[in-house]
């Protein structure tokens, strides 16, 4: 079995580690041996350390390696849009089967490359897209095709989950916690993508493709990072018993008019300590599944790294090795329910809003209003004075109110005419809670 590696970074490098020390077990796995035919690079004459491999094999020139017909299985870490389509496009219409670890790809395109397998007849997998060495997509997709996933519910970002529990744990704000997770490595230099939520939204749609059997792309998600959480609210937080997490959520459910519809999102909210995503600590992963038959699944892990990943990526390569020597391909893609995605305004959900109000007669009173107006119900109200603890006449007062479920849509709306308010001075902190677990 020929492979064709595309990329040689934190993860290719260790997959070409593992194919050496593992080889001989591979092989047996598989029932033939892996070898590789090329890998593809940008700097060819780059210092790789000690890498197992004859240097020979270093090509700079990706879309000669896939097309040769030498190759049976192209292995792509490399990542981004282009010219990574358009290489896995190539090969897969060219009857080869394709491993690849780019979730940024298969959230903004995945069609594309699920189309051209089937035009193929080669296999596509991409276990490490998502949540790195955690075996997660191949129970959606192959494990729970006898049920109906109901909710996933994911800490998806390691980079964010470091930060989130920095914050919980030291006290922390976010950017000094930022600092802390790029000095030991696991923020990189630009962390846009990881704190802007843009990265845990590509594993959301990816996550929600294969739990509904439904093509949804990075577009269709709800996407809000981590960057307006404070110290005060992570606080706030464990005054109530909960802890932040950056949450990837996609949910089934009926839409105002009844029909089934799928709702799929990426923010940071409030859950509580007994929640089993709670005691997720560091950079790990952690996905819940919720199905009707199976009930609450937990899968649990390193979500990124060289070694975990690769491990993930090894794991596809013996599946689709031995795919390819029986002459069978795995099931194609399954999108069949092709559900509609709900917008976030009508995603079901609570929001904790911290309020700074005047601490006068009727402030309380007209406070309620608003959320009756919009027709959302409060579940719990808690007043202090600004600072001492301890509310005094026509003084400051903070004002903490937890709603019970509510369209977002509501819950937005309430807000914005909170801040309208005479007698309220500032919306000091909005945040969502989830899992009344
Ligand atoms: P790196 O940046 O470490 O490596 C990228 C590799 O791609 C390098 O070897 C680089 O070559 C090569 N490359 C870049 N552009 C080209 C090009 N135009 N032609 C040929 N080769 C090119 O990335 P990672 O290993 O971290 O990530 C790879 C993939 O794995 C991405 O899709 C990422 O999202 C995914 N992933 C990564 C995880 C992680 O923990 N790092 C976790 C899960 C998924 P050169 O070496 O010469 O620069
Ligand atoms: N930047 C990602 C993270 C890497 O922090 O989880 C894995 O996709």
């Amino acid at each position: 079995m020929r492979l064709a590696l595309l990329g040689c970074g934190t993860v290719g490098s260790e997959v070409v580690r593992l194919l050496h020390s593992q080889s001989a077990d591979l092989a047996a796995r598989i029932g033939a041996p892996l070898e590789i035919a090329g890998i593809a690079v940008r700097r060819i004459g780059r210092d790789r350390g000690e890498l197992p491999v004859d240097p020979a094999v270093f090509t700079s020139d990706p879309f000669d390696l896939v097309k040769r017909d030498d190759v049976d299985v192209v292995v792509e870490c490399v990542g981004g849009i282009e010219p990574a389509r358009s290489w896995l496009v190539e090969a897969l219409r060219a009857g080869k089967s394709v491993v690849t670890a780019n979730k940024v790809l298969l959230a903004e395109d995945g069609g594309t490359l699920h189309d051209a397998a089937a035009q193929g007849g080669g296999d596509l997998y991409y276990e490490a897209a998502v949540a790195g060495a955690i075996p997660l997509l191949r129970p959606l997709r192959e494990s729970l095709h006898g049920d109906r996933v109901t909710q996933v519910t994911g800490i998806v970002n390691g980079t964010t989950n470091f930060i989130l529990s920095a914050m919980d744990t030291t006290g922390a704000g976010f950017a000094e916690a930022l600092a802390e997770a790029t000095d030991l490595g696991y923020a990189e230099a630009d962390p846009t993508a990881d704190v802007e939520g843009f990265d845990a939204a590509a594993k959301a749609a990816i996550l929600a493709s294969l739990a509904f059997h439904t093509r949804v792309g990075a577009a269709d998600v709800h996407r809000e990072g981590i960057t307006e959480v404070t110290a005060a609210d992570v606080a706030s937080a464990k005054a109530m018993g909960c802890t932040i997490k950056l949450l990837c959520i996609a949910a089934r459910g009926a839409a105002a008019d009844g029909r089934e519809t799928v709702s799929v999102r990426v923010h940071p909210a409030m859950i509580p300590l007994t929640h089993p995503l709670a005691s997720v600590g560091d950079a790990f992963n952690a996905v819940f599944v919720e199905a009707e038959a199976a009930g609450q699944l937990m899968f649990y892990g390193p979500g990124a790294g060289g070694a975990p990943t690769a491990s993930a990526v090894l794991g596809d390569v013996v599946a689709v090795s031995r795919n390819r020597l029986a002459g069978v391909r795995a099931a194609s893609e399954s999108a069949y329910a092709d559900l509609p995605v709900r917008p976030m305004g009508e995603a079901l959900t609570r929001y904790h809003i911290s309020l700074d109000v005047t601490d006068r007669p009727g402030v309380l009173a007209a406070v309620a209003g608003v959320f009756a107006q919009h027709d959302v119900s409060i579940a719990t109200v808690r007043q202090g004075s600004a600072g001492s603890g301890v509310a005094g006449r026509d003084e400051d007062a903070d004002l903490v109110i937890v709603t019970h479920v509510a369209p977002d849509a509501a819950l937005a709306a309430t807000v914005q005419a909170l801040r309208g308010l005479d007698t309220v001075r500032s919306v000091a902190s909005v945040l969502r809670v989830e899992g009344s677990a």
